[in-house]
């Protein structure tokens, strides 16, 4: 038996950490997310994946290795895999669900993948320059060097030469050429040093302060948790934990169970 069998809730022996879990869907917010299902092939991946973002909040979902974080970021944006099947996404009244993935992405979702995305054979200038190549334009070019100093300094450097670091701050900084309404993080600090990260998240906070709302997915989940307003933990494809960040930090069995720290 798994934690997140429907028969959980009669085992008194396990914490029930589910009370929060689905209760936001009643509430209209600025980013839905409502009983996602999705599939890879035969692969049942996502299984009715529910939470709320507000607007202008930093969400961190997180969950073990395999625990279908990057899956449901997928199945978010409509890459096309895993393929969403049942459930709805609303985005700033936008349904988000019946969308593929490039409107979607016009509609606002700015998903940064795992593995960044840096085009090859271009400059750290034209990797912005040719997220701006059609609307909707988000911030500028130099309002993005003046968030990421280092890529204003590597302008004319090839994307794929800049450092682990770097990089990420060139994936988000064309996530932010768009003008998006929700950004999407997928391991943002993967293979980071920790004062690189550091530096990340000062601009993560920042962002937020400019008003965007950020859904950040992460391994190193004090760093997203210290970061975040609100968490949502998920377990084989299912929420068990929706909550406030800081409920998360303070509730060890909870950490212990789910993030294994
Ligand atoms: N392309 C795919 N085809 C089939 N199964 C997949 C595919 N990608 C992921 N899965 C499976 O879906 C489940 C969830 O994977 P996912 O990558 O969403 O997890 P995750 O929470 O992001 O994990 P991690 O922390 O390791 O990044 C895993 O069991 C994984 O093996
Ligand atoms: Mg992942």
């Amino acid at each position: 038996m798994t934690l997140t069998d429907d028969s959980k809730l009669a085992n008194m022996e396990r914490p029930d950490f589910s009370r929060h879990a689905n209760q936001a869907a009643t509430a209209p917010a600025y980013f839905s997310v409502y009983d996602i299902h999705a599939y890879y092939g035969e692969s049942y991946i996502v299984q009715g994946v529910t939470f709320n973002v507000h607007e202008g909040e930093i969400l961190a979902l997180l969950g073990r290795n395999g625990a279908g974080k990057t899956s449901t970021l997928r199945a978010i944006a409509r890459v096309g895999s895993p393929m969403l099947t049942h459930g709805e996404v609303w985005l700033d009244h936008q349904p988000i669900h019946t969308m593929a993935s490039y409107d979607a992405a016009q509609a606002g979702v700015g998903l940064v993948p795992e593995d960044r995305r840096i085009i090859q054979g271009l400059t750290v200038e034209e990797n912005l320059q040719l997220a701006q190549i059609a609307p909707p334009i988000g911030w500028s070019v130099e309002r993005i060097y003046s968030l990421f100093p280092r890529l204003g300094e590597r302008r004319k450097q090839e994307g794929t030469t800049l450092s682990g670091g770097e990089q990420q701050m060139l994936a988000i900084g064309r996530a932010l050429a768009r003008d998006i309404k929700v950004l999407l993080l997928d391991e943002p600090y993967e293979g980071l040093a920790p004062v690189i990260v550091h530096e990340i998240e000062k601009t993560l906070r920042h962002i937020k302060e400019q008003g965007i709302t950020t859904v950040i997915v992460e391994q190193n989940a004090v760093a997203a948790l210290n970061l975040a307003d609100r968490a949502v933990i998920l377990d084989t494809g299912k929420v068990v934990f929706d909550g406030t960040a800081k409920e998360v930090l303070d509730n060890e069995a909870l950490r212990h169970e789910y993030l294994a720290i």
